[in-house]
């Protein structure tokens, strides 16, 4: 299924059956549920809780801890920049206000168009040349928001 249709009930329902007998099922059955729909929709959370009888409030609370996960279909291009440590001792905060603040987006927000998606991402094992982003799938160090600027153009369609 294209990650910008709405699954079914009876799909999340297939996908939550096959991994609910799984130890420790609850990220299993997230990341099945984002790798089939490209995002974990709304209506997953309370079939997700019945299933292993947990509150919607658990998953909710795993879903947000674990930053990979979705609430809603991505945009286009994802952009990932990086706010674990390293990266923000050398500007990676300013970076990132800037970069939002051009394309009008908070975090896991993305464009109007559906062209991007800025999210944030906790190292990418580029410290050294930090800040840090991935744009698809490319890293790139020493970002900066007018090099976002331009990487962002050329990656934009
Ligand atoms: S802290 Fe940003 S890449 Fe490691």
């Amino acid at each position: 299924m294209p990650a910008d249709q709405t699954p079914s009930r009876d799909d999340i329902a297939a996908i939550i059956a096959d991994h609910r007998g799984m130890e420790g099922p609850l990220l299993p059955i997230l990341h099945a549920i984002q790798h089939a729909f490209g995002h974990v929709p709304q209506a997953a959370l309370p079939l997700i809780a019945e299933a292993l009888n947990i509150s919607r409030a658990e998953v909710h609370g795993v879903m947000s801890f674990y930053h990979d996960f979705r609430e809603a279909p991505a945009g286009r291009r994802v952009v990932k920049l990086c706010r674990a440590e390293a990266c923000q001792a050398v500007g990676g905060a300013a970076v990132a206000a800037e970069v939002l603040a051009d394309l009008g987006l908070n975090w896991q927000e993305t464009t109007p168009d559906g062209a991007v998606t800025v999210e944030a991402v906790y190292c990418l094992g580029l410290c050294a040349c930090g800040p840090a982003a991935v744009i698809g799938d490319r890293v790139h160090g020493r970002i900066s928001a007018a090099r976002m600027r331009a990487l962002l153009a050329e990656a934009t369609p």
